[in-house]
């Protein structure tokens, strides 16, 4: 199981700082929300931030982008060190060539979905996937309440990727905490995006620690 804090409920102006704390707590990749102000109502940021991130920890960089025409910045992403992208399957009308062109480039592919996408929007391409993202609530905003049919569409999308016997991995992302996260990796999911339950109280090295021995 790898804990992803997500940076949108960290502090931007200490951002290193709290990226080490939760790196003490057991972090196992940091997650970054980049958001264009279209595909979500909000603005995050993008491939210089990424940049410095990627000198401040070793960790691997698991870039969400909820973007229009994100093909068009792949590399620059890339390029700024991210390790794991994730790619709207509402967002890419070529989703097959983008997923080969992260693949061709190094980088671990995945797939995020929406609540309101079926799985069924995963079926072609699941086998060249190295995980996909189960959103857990509509995409664009931290510290929103988790939507509970998401544990049943991780237990679906568990049984099937095993049914084929692919190799992705499932991460969820969106009002994870310590009421849910084992629920969630008994369900399947082996990568756990939290933002509130990280930052929100101050103290992420602490919190990061609980909810890491929560899924265990
Ligand atoms: C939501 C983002 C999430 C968000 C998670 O649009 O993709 O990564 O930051 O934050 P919490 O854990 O607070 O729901
Ligand atoms: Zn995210």
């Amino acid at each position: 199981m790898i804990l992803a804090p997500s940076i949108l409920s960290a502090d931007f102006a200490r951002l290193g700082e709290d990226i080490a704390a939760a790196e003490r707590g057991g972090a196992g990749a940091i997650h970054v929300d980049v958001m264009d102000g279209h595909f979500v109502p909000n603005i995050t940021l993008g491939p210089p931030v990424v940049k410095s991130i990627r000198r401040a920890t070793t960790l691997p960089l698991d870039v969400h982008l909820m973007i229009e025409n994100a093909d068009r910045y792949l590399d620059a992403f890339i390029d700024a060190g991210a390790t794991w992208i994730s790619l709207h399957a509402e967002a890419l009308p070529h989703l097959q060539r983008s997923v080969a062109h992260l693949k061709d480039r190094g980088v671990q592919a995945g797939v995020a979905i929406n609540p309101a996408t079926p799985l069924a929007a995963l079926e072609e391409v699941l086998p060249e996937l190295d995980y996909v993202l189960v959103m857990s609530v509509n995409p664009g905003f931290g510290g929103q309440k988790f939507l509970p049919g998401s544990l049943d569409k991780v237990r679906r999308l568990r049984r099937q990727i095993t049914e084929r016997s692919l190799r992705a991995r499932i991460e969820v992302d969106g009002g994870v905490d310590l009421s849910n996260i084992r629920a969630l990796t008994e369900a399947g999911a082996t990568i756990l995006v939290a933002g509130q339950a990280v930052f929100g109280a101050g103290d992420a090295e602490r919190d990061a620690r609980k909810l890491v021995e929560a899924a265990r």
